[in-house]
């Protein structure tokens, strides 16, 4: 039998107070962005912030469809945006926020399964992790070094 040794998650937790200047902003952009989101049917609304490499942050927020398929996650509508407009210029960093419309406080959200192949997809183009934070409830944000900490042993590993 052979050994195929793969890295461990690491996800890390910070007070937001606690996260630098340019981080927090990051979330406020998120959090901004989910008030804008199209979630008629789950009533969910997330919002994603993109921080690029030329310092400029760009947001997306979830747009649901009656067809429920064909709605699109917060995180992919900035990827696209962003690899769609600016396909030379490498994503950095990225925050996520969510909330149900008739609540004040945040719910913890995640990627979802197909967002992370999609944040992989980038990662894989630039040759470089992008960095994830997930805001919560209690003004805690989880933060993932890279995509591999949430999709480990993804099919371009092999
Ligand atoms: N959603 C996102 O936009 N991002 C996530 O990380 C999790 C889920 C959306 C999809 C759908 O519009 C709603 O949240 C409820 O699942």
């Amino acid at each position: 039998m052979q050994k195929r040794n793969h890295k461990t998650a690491s996800l890390t937790t910070h007070a937001y107070d606690k996260l630098p200047a340019s981080i927090r902003s990051l979330v406020n952009h998120a959090k901004e962005a989910a008030e804008k989101a199209h979630a008629p049917y789950s009533n969910f609304m997330v919002g994603a912030a993109l921080l690029m490499e030329d310092g400029q942050i760009l947001t997306g927020n979830n747009q649901e469809n009656v067809v429920f398929p064909a709605g699109i996650c917060a995180e992919r509508v900035v990827l696209s945006y962003a690899h769609a407009n600016w396909p030379g210029t490498k994503p950095l960093k990225i925050a996520v926020a969510a909330r149900r419309r008739d609540k004040d406080n945040y719910a913890f959200v995640t990627p979802c399964g197909i967002c992370r192949q999609t944040l992989a997809e980038y990662e894989q183009k630039f040759r470089s992790a992008i960095e994830i934070y997930m805001f919560g409830p209690d003004q805690q944000v989880i933060m993932a070094a890279g995509v591999d900490d949430l999709l480990p042993v993804k099919f371009a590993d092999f």
